[in-house]
């Protein structure tokens, strides 16, 4: 037997230990690589929706000729929208309102809470039902609770007809 060898290198109960270890630490990479292997791609499905780029879409709302200047109008259209893994139709409304030489799209969500505005022709406002917050008719903030304006929506008018854009 060498001199040199330790108690620990020829005692047989400290290799067996030793080789236990091993084994113990073979198995627990292994069990790791095959828990990554099934977590990672199911983690990377659910994610994916979440990864997905909004883009702009235009939107042809109507005839240019249908509104004339220093009206509003209330147009409602219907948008195609991916909602994770769904694509679904959704029904929206805007107002559009024409002025000396524009148009702008009014978004009707009251910008206090989120209640649905409606426009008031003879009054030539927006007025929210639910706590009283009055816009003018370009959507600016009058009265009320609610803190900005109404948001709009960009506009563009190409081949007679009235665009808007919005995020899908
Ligand atoms: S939600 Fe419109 S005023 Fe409060």
């Amino acid at each position: 037997m060498d001199r040199n060898m330790s108690h620990e290198e020829t005692n047989p109960d400290s290799i067996q230990i030793s080789r236990r270890k091993m084994m113990g630490v073979v198995v627990g990479v292994i069990n790791l690589g095959l828990i990554a292997s099934v977590v990672g791609p199911v983690i990377g499905f659910a994610a994916a929706p979440l990864g997905q780029k909004r883009k702009q879409q235009w939107i042809a709302l109507m005839d240019e000729k249908l509104i004339g200047p220093g009206e509003v109008k209330e147009v409602t259209y219907s948008l195609k929208i991916v909602d994770g893994y769904h694509e679904v139709e959704q029904m929206y409304t805007v107002y559009l309102r024409r002025g000396t030489d524009d148009v702008i799209c009014i978004d009707p969500t009251c910008t206090h809470l989120g209640c649905r505005v409606k426009y008031q022709t003879e009054h030539h406002k927006f007025v929210c039902p639910c706590h009283g917050g009055v816009f003018d008719d370009e959507g600016n903030n009058k009265s009320g609770p609610p803190p900005k304006p109404l948001e709009r929506h960009p506009v563009k008018i190409e081949g007679g007809k009235v665009w808007i854009s919005r995020d899908v």
